[in-house]
C-alpha cells in the first residue's frame, strides 16, 4: 500500500448505521481544528432511522440514506462508492457501518478508507468485540483505528488506545468506557493521516 498524499482540503466521507457519534466526534475534531486541512462533506447511512443522520443534518452536513432495498452488496455498495465520488470525497471512514464493503467499494478507495473497532487488533475482530474481551477474560482492551483492507477488521493498524477491564464491568460499562477512547483515538488518527506524515512499511505504519 502506497501512501497517498490528500489534496487540501481533504473531503471527509462518512459512513454509519446508528447513531454516529463517532461521526460526531470527527466532525467536532474538524471544527475545532483539531484535524487541519479536513471537511466531512457527506454522511451517508445504510440505515433510514439511524440516529447519526439527524445529528449530522442539525450541523449543517449533507446526510444521505442509501438503504440495500433488497439488492446485492455489490449493487448497493456501486450505488455508495458513486455518490462519494460524485461529491469529490478522498477519504471515508466507517464509523459504526455496519456492512462488510465489497472488493469494488475497496478498490475504488483502496487506502483511502478508515475504520474504528472497540478492541486491540488482532483480538476480537467482529461483532461484540467487548463481550469477546470480557468473555475471554483479558484485563486490558481497547480500541483501534485502521485501514480497511479486504480481511475482517485486518488491515494496516493506524492508531490504538489502551483500556482497563475492571472486576465489576458488565459489557455496558466496559463497552462505554472504550467508546470515550474511542472518541480520542478517531480524530488523532484521522488527522494523522490527512497530515500525511507516515509511511507504510509491510503492515507497519510508521509516523516522521
Ligand atoms: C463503535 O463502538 C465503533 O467502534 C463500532 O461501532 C460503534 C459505533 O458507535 N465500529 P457510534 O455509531 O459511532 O456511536
Amino acid at each position: 500500500m502506497s501512501v497517498e498524499t490528500f489534496r487540501k482540503p481533504c473531503r471527509v466521507g462518512v459512513l454509519i448505521s446508528g447513531r454516529g457519534s463517532n461521526m460526531l466526534a470527527l466532525s467536532d475534531a474538524i471544527r475545532d481544528g483539531r484535524i487541519a486541512g479536513a471537511l466531512m462533506v457527506a454522511v451517508i447511512s445504510d440505515q433510514r432511522d439511524a440516529a447519526g443522520l439527524q445529528r449530522a443534518a442539525t450541523r449543517g452536513i449533507e446526510t444521505l440514506t442509501i438503504e440495500r432495498r433488497g439488492r446485492t452488496r455489490a449493487e448497493h455498495d456501486g450505488e455508495t462508492v458513486a455518490a462519494l465520488q460524485s461529491r469529490g470525497v478522498d477519504l471515508v471512514c466507517l464509523a459504526g457501518y455496519m456492512r462488510l464493503l465489497s472488493p469494488h467499494f475497496i478498490e475504488a478507495f483502496r487506502g483511502r478508507i478508515l475504520n474504528i473497532h472497540p478492541s486491540l487488533l488482532p483480538s476480537f475482530p467482529g461483532l461484540h468485540a467487548q463481550r469477546q474481551a470480557l468473555e475471554h477474560g483479558v484485563r486490558w482492551t481497547g480500541c483501534t483505528v485502521h485501514f480497511v483492507d479486504e480481511t475482517l477488521d485486518g488491515g494496516p493498524i493506524i492508531a490504538q488506545e489502551v483500556v482497563p477491564v475492571l472486576d465489576d464491568d458488565t459489557e455496558e460499562t466496559l463497552t462505554a468506557r472504550i467508546l470515550v477512547a474511542e472518541h480520542k483515538l478517531y480524530p488523532q488518527a484521522l488527522a494523522l493521516i490527512v497530515r500525511g506524515r507516515y509511511e507504510i512499511a509491510g503492515r507497519r505504519i510508521i509516523r516522521h
